[in-house]
């Protein structure tokens, strides 16, 4: 067993060899592993020994282990100390920002819409996407076999229930729900309609506005009309009213807005202006509150009266950003073309 001592010697230089050349904490544990672990040299050392040698070499075999155990656990310590003190490693430098979000264009538009709308006193208001016909049709004078369903394409859950295909449903529940005028909403919401094209998807959004008082008339809808022109196209923008028909409004009017592409004239360099006919684009309906409406909603006709006007949220977005292409972009998962905005 004279060799045991030799071979002890030399697996102890190995090891301080081995453990001199570490460089990172992590390298330890396969150090370790070959010294100490089942199959590393102390145990292979052990399980060479006869039964007569173990009272004689066992200790010196024990002793190697503590002794390697201890240089282990020093070295951990300033391998991990040297690690702190690395100068490499620069702790103030600033780390990799994530590319940052933002509220989608039509979010962002129903934002500016409610903001708006609030600079006069109007109050934001959500009213039901799955609604019944009192409120969507019958409630608003439309009676069930009037040719006036038809324009709105709708999509029938049940008989009586049906996805709502304008905000204008919110105008009987405003009206219940307040009681006493005066009344002045903004109603904001998801609308449905079995279309689809360029200009026209299958779900949108509105703005309902509806306000109702004591001697409201026309010139009141002009100028809210006018205030929401020019506070969200710009100042330079105005409107008008031309002679339209809805069954809820009388009268009706479509409400349109001076082109900013050729400045309200129609023409630019003697030659049809492209984005728009004759000077003027269409924003949407609006008209005064008809007085069997007021009367369905609990309120006095011949005590109060009111305008209502209900438009698109894309429609008004595409005006304002000119977008001419493709209404459906604005649903689209495209990040280049959403993160314009
Ligand atoms: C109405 O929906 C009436 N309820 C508006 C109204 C309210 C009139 C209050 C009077 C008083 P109209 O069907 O025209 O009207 O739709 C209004 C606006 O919704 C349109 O001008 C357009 O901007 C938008 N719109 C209509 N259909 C679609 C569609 N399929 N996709 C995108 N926007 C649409």
């Amino acid at each position: 067993m004279g060799s045991l001592k030799t071979r002890l010697k030399n697996i102890e230089k190995d090891f301080d060899q081995q453990l001199k050349s570490l460089s990172a904490p992590q390298q330890l544990t396969s150090l370790k592993t070959s010294f100490l672990g089942r199959k590393g040299h102390i145990n292979q050392l052990f399980s060479e020994l006869q039964s007569a040698d173990k009272a004689k070499f066992g200790q010196e075999i024990n002793q190697l282990k503590k002794a390697i155990e201890k240089k282990l656990s020093l070295s951990e310590k300033k391998l991990l100390q040297n690690k702190k003190e690395d100068s490499s490693f620069d702790p103030t430098i600033p780390g990799i920002t994530p590319p940052e979000g933002h509220y989608h264009i039509i979010s962002q538009t129903i934002e500016e819409v409610e903001q708006i709308f609030k600079a006069l006193g109007f109050i934001r208001r959500r009213y039901p996407e799955v609604e019944t016909d009192w409120y969507y049709a019958e409630g608003l004078n439309i009676p069930k076999d009037h040719p006036a369903r038809d324009d709105q394409e709708t999509f029938y859950l049940k008989d009586d229930v049906v996805l709502t295909a304008h905000t204008s449903n919110g105008q009987l529940r405003e009206m219940e729900k307040i009681k006493t005028p005066p009344i002045k909403m903004i109603n904001i919401g998801k609308t449905y309609r079995r279309q689809a094209s360029y200009t026209h998807a299958p779900m949108f959004h509105q703005f309902e506005g509806l306000l109702i008082d004591q001697d409201i008339n026309i010139t009141h809808l002009i100028g809210v009309t006018n205030f929401f022109a020019q506070s969200y196209f710009g100042p330079e923008r105005i409107t008008r009213l031309r002679p339209h028909h809805f069954q809820f409004t009388e009268p009706s009017f479509e409400v349109d807005i001076s082109c900013n592409h050729c400045k309200g004239t129609g023409t630019i360099n003697g030659k049809p202006c492209r984005i728009c006919k004759s000077g003027w684009l269409e924003l949407g309906g609006a008209g005064m509150v008809h007085p069997q409406v007021l009367k369905n909603g609990g309120i006095d006709p011949n005590k109060y009266s009111g305008f209502a006007f209900g438009w698109g949220i894309e429609r008004i977005a595409m005006m304002k950003h000119n977008l001419t292409n493709n209404l459906r972009d604005l649903y689209s998962t495209d990040i280049n073309f959403l993160s314009q905005f």
